[in-house]
């Protein structure tokens, strides 16, 4: 009895563990440390999960030193979710979990924030006001930005569908619900990235409209176009549609999207096919924000397998997760079409274009080139000309949106080919502050770093 007792105190934390196959997880870095929180375990049920990857030393990607740091509790809203949106704040040790599926039927949604504070390890209820109008949604996007704000976009309910623009002030924790025109379609399973001068990038998903002629009034949800941007600029609060050229990627959704480390272009990995249950990719696009033009990089080694979609019933489930360190985009978890899910992790290295088996802290290239100048951030660029709001942009390290679509809804292809191209070929600006972000450094120096 002893024994067992002082076992159950013994510390756990420095144990590697091999993590439970998930899929609907969500994974976010903060400082040096990558977690991935709660999702959908073999079951299927909803899961606690907390898996935390330590990205300041260097491993194998046969055995990353990923550790479980799950907390059991009563209070388990915030604790049990998936496909729930998830970021990391500007304080870079908080990270913000909103909404999810809290049963795997996906007919109980959260509208609840919480946030899990990797200092401590322990989740919290932010008190917040505005919260009354805050949507229970999953299969939506959260971006924060460098002002304390957490934009959250698109995703659905369960017979609802998303297009505005919720904002939860962390330094406040208020949530406001900017009114904007010409707002898009209501969109799921895209993705959302943070790019240079605090703008955010919107690609693939699914969009949905309503079914006019159907008098039971249907839904449609249509594929999109890789060739079709959407452009948020939170500081004019204005979207823009951009039509992106070159070699245009299949379309797809529950794909994921990182800004590259020199923040000049978005780099795209997988996503399963919108238009069939069985079709899943394992490519790599790399859409160039000054030029606006895909291009597929010729990769070296094998590609991970592709994250296949599943059908079981009338879901289909996919998730994979990419995070990118320095040129290292580390993709990891996700589902296969034999209905098993993955628990490996990959590593692209975006410089050399290889997918690589070794996780290194310093071996970027890129590391030992002079800083770029943070007045590039003034110069005029395709996303929109001169901005003052300077990203943090590295720390909108894109997890991939989750899904689970109904497969009765009927998909359309709309090409949109007649939209606006935006005047192309002039200089993004560099993200002054990547070459900053040293995973050498002691997590306790990180928040003398100045990154605002
Ligand atoms: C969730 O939504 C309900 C309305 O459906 C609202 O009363 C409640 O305040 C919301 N809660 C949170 C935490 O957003
Ligand atoms: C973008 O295009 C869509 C149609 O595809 C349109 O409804 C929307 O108003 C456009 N938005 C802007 C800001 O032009
Ligand atoms: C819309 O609903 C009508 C009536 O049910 C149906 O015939 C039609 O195929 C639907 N259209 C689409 C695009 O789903
Ligand atoms: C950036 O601009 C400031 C003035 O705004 C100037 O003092 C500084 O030298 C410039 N830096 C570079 C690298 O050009
Ligand atoms: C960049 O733009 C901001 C805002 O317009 C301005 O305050 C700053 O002086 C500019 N910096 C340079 C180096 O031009
Ligand atoms: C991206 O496009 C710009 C403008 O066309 C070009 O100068 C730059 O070399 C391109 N970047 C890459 C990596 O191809």
């Amino acid at each position: 009895m002893q024994i067992a007792l002082f076992t159950l105190l013994l510390p756990v934390a420095s144990a590697f563990v091999t993590p439970a196959a998930i899929w609907g997880n969500s994974c976010v870095r903060a400082n040096r440390d990558i977690y991935c929180l709660g999702g959908v375990q073999q079951g299927p049920t909803i899961s606690n999960k907390i898996y935390h990857l330590d990205i300041s030393t260097s491993w194998e990607t046969s055995s990353p030193p990923w550790t479980d740091i799950s907390i059991d509790g009563t209070d388990n809203v915030g604790l049990y979710s998936a496909f729930a949106g998830a970021a990391t704040l500007s304080d870079h040790n908080s990270i913000l979990v909103n909404g999810g599926a809290i049963s795997t039927n996906l007919q109980d949604i959260a509208n609840t924030t919480a946030v899990f504070d990797t200092r401590t390890n322990t989740w919290s209820r932010p008190g917040m006001s505005g919260t009354s109008m805050l949507p229970s949604r999953y299969h939506h996007s959260l971006v924060s930005d460098d002002q304390g704000r957490t934009w959250i976009w698109g995703g659905q309910s369960v017979n609802e569908y998303f297009n505005t623009w919720a904002v939860i002030d962390t330094t406040a924790w208020t949530v406001s619900y900017p009114n904007i025109v010409g707002a898009p379609a209501p969109r799921v399973q895209h993705t959302a990235t943070l790019v240079p001068e605090g703008k955010i990038i919107i690609t693939g998903g699914l969009t949905y409209t309503r079914n006019v002629t159907d008098p039971t009034g249907g839904n449609i949800l249509n594929p999109v176009s890789m060739a079709d941007i959407l452009l948020f600029d939170p500081s004019t609060a204005k979207w823009t549609n951009l039509t992106a050229g070159g070699n245009i990627p299949a379309p797809r959704r529950d794909h994921s999207a990182v800004l590259s480390h020199d923040s000049s272009s978005l780099v795209v990995f997988g996503g399963g096919d919108p238009m069939s249950d069985n079709s899943n990719m394992n490519d790599v696009f790399v859409l160039n924000l000054s030029s606006l033009l895909w291009s597929s990089p010729s990769i070296s080694n094998m590609p991970p397998p592709p994250r296949k979609s599943h059908q079981e019933t009338d879901e289909r489930k996919f998730n994979l997760a990419a995070i990118l360190v320095k040129n290292q985009m580390l993709v990891m978890f996700g589902y296969d079409s034999d209905g098993n899910a993955f628990n490996d992790l990959h590593i692209l290295d975006t410089s050399s274009w290889t997918w690589d088996t070794h996780y290194r802290i310093n071996d970027d290239p890129k590391s030992t080139e002079p800083a770029s100048s943070s007045n590039d951030s003034n110069k005029s660029n395709v996303l929109g000309g001169q901005s003052a709001l300077i990203s943090t942009a590295l720390w909108g390290s894109i997890v991939a949106a989750t899904f689970l679509v109904l497969i009765r809804s009927i998909f359309r292809m709309d090409p949109r080919s007649s939209e606006q191209v935006l005047p192309a070929a002039l200089v993004i600006s560099q993200k002054p502050d990547i070459e900053q972000e040293d995973i050498v450094h002691k997590p306790n120096e990180h928040e003398a770093d100045g990154y605002a």
